[in-house]
């Protein structure tokens, strides 16, 4: 099978345009009745994770046709390749080996003639042993005491994988040590972070890849000045208050942070897959390093999975299908991602960045124009908060939203009956998107006929159900390996380069030409499109008046 052959072309992709149209009306109440085997067939397990797929508008067919897709667009080269450190980011002409971070010792991955792997288990010595030297207060702060705050400055990838990480983990963090996350430009951000903090006592971890990005290396500055502010003005400081983590060592030497509290990591991690690289460092001070390790060890139990395993038991592949499925066939735009797991609060946002940074293309590997839909939007918030907000548009808007519900069979907080009530409602809303409630049984309750409609439910809203036995770092591992590997699929499917991020540089490059016309005395040449100099113009006005004039 030639894999460059347009996606559009592939015998299975026809066939499964038919077969769309065969099935599309078929109702998730016929397909569970047909086979009451259902629920247990379409499901799988691996490394842990119970996947339920069986809430899909998928017959046998379907994922016959889709697992055939998976091998006509070339799925298992294109693992394949990964995993041998080919340079499969071909527009920036990157290897793409997230996989090789948490490759166990003795591993062997070579990229450009060298094994990785000792350098990744270098760094993590290294990590290691600071996080451990702050979490028992050996490593002090200029005057002698010791830490008790850490903020990591970072954005993007920089920034979420961390975020997540700690708000996911913090049952197991040390809570003696206070956490903080700074990465909007937005001033605030910075003064909301450290209103209440000592400068003595606060650590920064300055998390770029590039150590160029601006909003990070403005926080840095602020931070910085804060510190001196704080200390007494004593350049040295700045020594045991901040380490840096990035690939550009030049560049964090000219910032002022000696090498030797630098943590590196590679240009073939990308920033969107390194929350499990040296970008981790606050995780792991957080939750110590051994945990750190667990994670990681989560991480590669699937990476094995969706390396090894076939195509249909390979979850990551069967998610990533679906998702095709879904996108390509039903015009979904969206996928819901709905963690009934508080910790999990911030999973959504992480996601953000790892499946839109790397699915929303619009050209393929070759650089034609893509003529599919590739990536959706993706977005959510933890069950059981969302049921009373979107959750509505879900059971009986006219989109149709596919679910990911995400719940761990055990909680790390058990009082009375809360974790039955919250399994209990997870399990409710998967049965009720699919079942829904007919205008018989709704007429059967006593509904007035006026009223009948409204009360209805079609049913036929698919979703997948992800069961883990509890959240532990083994098991955060588990899940962001099983979207990483989900992403990947289904961009292998659209042929394009989920590992590069273009479209953030225009945006980049348009601010830093617009803020010296925003911040300089003279009134700056119109130089824009009539929107955007009057907008200039008119902040430029409205910034000059006092609050007292301000919004009467
Ligand atoms: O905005 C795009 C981006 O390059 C992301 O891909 C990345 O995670 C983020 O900016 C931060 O980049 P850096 O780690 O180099 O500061």
């Amino acid at each position: 099978m030639n894999v460059t052959e347009p996606l559009t072309k592939r015998p299975a992709w026809n066939a499964l345009e038919t077969h769309y149209h065969e099935v599309k009306g078929l109702h998730l109440r016929a397909l569970f009745a047909d086979d009451p085997k259902r629920g247990e067939r379409l499901s799988a397990e691996a490394a842990g994770i119970y996947l339920d797929y069986s809430k899909n508008r998928v017959t046998g067919e379907t994922i016959k046709l889709l697992l055939q897709l998976a091998e006509q667009s070339g799925l298992r080269g294109r693992i394949d390749a990964m995993f041998r450190g080919d340079r499969i980011n071909i527009s920036e002409n990157r290897a793409v080996l997230h996989v090789a971070l948490r490759a166990p010792e003795g591993a062997s991955i070579v990229v450009d003639g060298e094994n990785v792997v000792p350098q990744v288990h270098a760094v993590l010595a290294k990590m290691s042993d600071f996080a451990d030297r702050v979490r028992i207060g050996t490593w002090k702060g200029h005057t002698g005491k010791r830490i008790r705050n850490v903020i990591n400055i970072g954005i993007g990838g920089s920034d979420l994988g961390p975020v997540m990480a700690y708000e996911a983990l913090k049952h197991y963090s040390e809570r003696a040590l206070t956490f903080r996350f700074v990465s909007n430009i937005d001033g605030t951000d910075f003064a909301e972070a450290t209103h209440d903090l000592d400068p003595a006592e606060t650590l920064f971890i300055v998390s770029s890849k590039t150590f160029t990005t601006l909003e990070t290396m403005t926080n840095a500055h602020t931070a910085r000045a804060w510190l001196l502010a704080g200390l007494g003005g004593d350049a040295k400081s700045v020594a045991k208050h901040f380490v840096a983590v990035s690939t550009n060592a030049a560049e964090v030497t000219k910032f002022g942070i000696d090498t030797a509290n630098m943590f590196g990591f590679w240009d073939w991690v990308g920033g969107r897959y390194s929350m499990d690289s040296a970008i981790g460092l606050s995780t792991m001070l957080a939750i110590g390093p051994e945990s750190f390790r667990a994670m990681l060890a989560g991480f590669h139990e699937v990476d094995e999975h969706f390396r090894t395993a076939p195509f249909e038991r390979n979850l990551p592949v069967l998610m990533g299908l679906l998702a095709v499925w879904y996108g390509n066939f039903f015009g979904a735009q969206t996928v819901a991602v709905l963690p009934y797991e508080q910790y999990l609060k911030r999973f959504p946002a992480y996601l953000q960045q790892l499946t839109m940074e790397s699915n929303g293309k619009h050209v393929t590997l070759d650089g034609d124009t893509v003529t599919y839909d590739t990536g959706a939007i993706y977005w959510g918030e933890p069950g059981t908060n969302g049921q009373h907000s979107f959750y509505q548009l879900i059971h009986q808007g006219t989109r149709l939203i596919p679910c990911d519900f995400i719940a761990f069979a055990r909680t790390l907080n058990p009082l009375g009956e809360h974790h039955d009530m919250l399994l209990a409602n997870v399990f409710a809303q998967g049965e009720a998107l699919a079942f829904g409630k007919t205008l018989e049984q709704v007429r059967a309750d006593g509904s007035p006929d006026w009223l009948v409609p409204h009360r209805t439910f079609e049913g036929n809203r698919p979703s997948n159900t992800i069961l883990l036995p509890q959240l532990t770092p083994a098991a955060l591992g588990k899940l962001v390996a099983l979207y990483e590997h989900s992403v990947f699929t289904q961009g292998a499917i659209w042929h394009i380069d989920s590992f590069d991020q273009w479209g953030v540089e225009l945006g980049k490059v348009l601010a830093t030409r617009i803020i010296p016309e925003l911040s300089g005395k003279q009134e700056p040449q119109a130089k824009h499109d009539s929107s955007t100099n009057a907008l200039i113009r008119r902040y430029r006005k409205l910034k000059q008046v006092s609050p007292s004039d301000g919004n009467s």
